[in-house]
């Protein structure tokens, strides 16, 4: 098989048209030219379930570019090795997998329910700020418990230094050079790093190694014993910022269903009316027991996945749907388009949380939900993320409704540049009696 057997080229396509509507090109490109398609030479898109969910999971085919947001900083004592790397993840998923996340419901849910109590209401509030301050403060405290409070500042450096970063320029610099905000996000990778360092001492030296993800990973295990200092210190800056960075985009699409759907919002009312009236004593049976507001927000996820485009590089000639994509090609894995394909989703542009509850609905097959991605390097935060969300929605729904301001003034702007955004996203809040 040679250049015969290319994926399809969508016709008038190419960078110019997709740099003008990323969206729309790749929709239009999901339905004029089916599961894989070609931007330009080189740069293919996984537009359905099927090639996606194989992208992701062929992950010697298609490896993941290392993430050039928080490279790992040059230091004297030397990089981590990969087996280090491998202990280190390890370390980190016993903090954040879901048991672990089912025995903190307790400090999270005071969290969110103090982002309902402290949302200004009656007047048109812009909230994604409000909504990233709450999610960050369960999220560094989630990683650091007691030392969270130290580290916030730090860590809201580093979030301004990544939006600078991915921010759209003129020109894409070599990777290499040093642009002011490259070298903005390194000085604050080091503050964070500086910061985190006698933290990690301390708690070492005490022997009180401590049970959040940062204690998992300060534990020696069986096999490799103690992790070194410095493969401790190298992933948190990134993991700190994922674990409210796009939950906050994730959060934003959510209040906004809410406001767009008053019934779909009742009925999540009405559920979090069962949640214990102090929320410290939430437990993992409550939040289970919020089905249609996990289902809402799984919908939400569903139709606008933040993470909506996923880069993979194919290495070497290889086959994909029955196409031959070219070695050194990109690969641009589209959740967005898989999620709103008719195949896998009924009335794939309709906002039903209720397809998540009918066990006979298409949507349970695997491929079907991507917004997590899948594989070896699928969300290491899925059930950090959900548990957030998902009291969230329910303790903002119990307390308020949530509206879009009156007026032609739109409430918000897509963009689509890192994440799917609602960027600016103004609401209005009142309370329910
Ligand atoms: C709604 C919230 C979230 C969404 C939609 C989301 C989505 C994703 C997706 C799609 C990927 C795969 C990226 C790829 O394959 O290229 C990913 C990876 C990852 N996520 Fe999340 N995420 C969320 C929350 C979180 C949270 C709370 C954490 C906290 C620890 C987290 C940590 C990570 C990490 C460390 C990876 C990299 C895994 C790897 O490369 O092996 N995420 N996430």
């Amino acid at each position: 098989m040679g250049p015969m057997n290319a994926p399809p080229r969508l016709p008038g396509g190419g960078f110019a048209v997709w740099s003008r509507d990323r969206l729309a090109a790749a929709r239009r490109g999901a339905e004029e030219c089916g599961d894989v398609w070609q931007l330009e030479p080189g740069v293919y898109v996984a537009a359905t379930a099927g090639p996606c969910e194989a992208v992701l999971h062929r992950a010697r085919d298609f490896p993941k570019a290392p993430s050039p947001l928080f490279p790992p900083l040059k230091r004297s004592g030397g990089a981590p090795t990969p087996e280090e790397r491998m202990h280190a993840h390890a370390a980190r998923m016993r903090g954040l997998r879901a048991q672990a996340v089912a025995a903190r419901i307790g400090e999270i849910a005071p969290r969110t329910a103090r982002f309902a109590d402290e949302w200004p209401t009656d007047r048109d509030v812009e909230v994604l700020p409000l909504v990233r301050h709450a999610l960050a403060d369960i999220g560094v405290h989630y990683l650091f418990s007691e030392d969270a409070p130290a580290l916030m500042p730090y860590a809201a450096r580093l979030f301004l230094a990544r939006e600078v970063l991915v921010r759209p320029t003129r020109w894409a610099w070599p990777h290499w050079v040093p642009t002011p905000a490259r070298r903005f996000r390194t000085r604050q990778q080091i503050a964070f790093t500086d910061a985190l360092r006698p933290v990690v001492r301390r708690r070492r030296s005490s022997g009180r190694l401590g049970d959040d993800v940062l204690g998992q990973m300060l534990r020696p295990s069986s096999r490799h014993g103690p992790l070194p200092e410095e493969a401790v210190l190298d992933t948190l800056p990134g993991i700190t910022v994922a674990t409210f960075e796009t939950p906050s985009r994730a959060a934003g699409w959510i209040l906004l269903e809410l406001a767009r759907h008053p019934r779909a919002a009742n009925r999540v009312a009405a559920e979090a009316a069962l949640l214990p009236a102090d929320p410290a004593a939430t437990t993992i049976a409550h939040l289970d027991s919020l089905r249609y507001t996990q289902a809402l927000v799984r919908e939400v996820l569903r139709l606008h996945p933040p993470s909506w485009l996923l880069t993979r590089r194919a290495m070497r000639q290889t086959q994909l749907a029955g196409y031959t994509l070219d070695a050194g090609s990109t690969v641009l894995v589209c959740p967005y388009t898989a999620h709103r394909d008719a195949r896998e989703h009924r009335e794939p542009d309709r906002f039903r949380p209720e397809r998540w509850l009918d066990d006979a609905d298409p949507a349970a097959k695997p491929g079907a939900f991507l917004s997590f991605g899948t594989g070896p390097h699928g969300c290491e935060g899925t059930a950090l993320a959900m548990a957030m969300l998902t009291l969230l929605t329910a303790q903002t729904a119990r307390r308020h409704h949530v509206s879009e301001p009156p007026g032609p003034e739109p409430s918000h702007q897509v963009t689509t540049f890192e994440g799917l955004t609602t960027a600016g996203l103004r609401l209005r809040a009142a309370p329910r009696h």
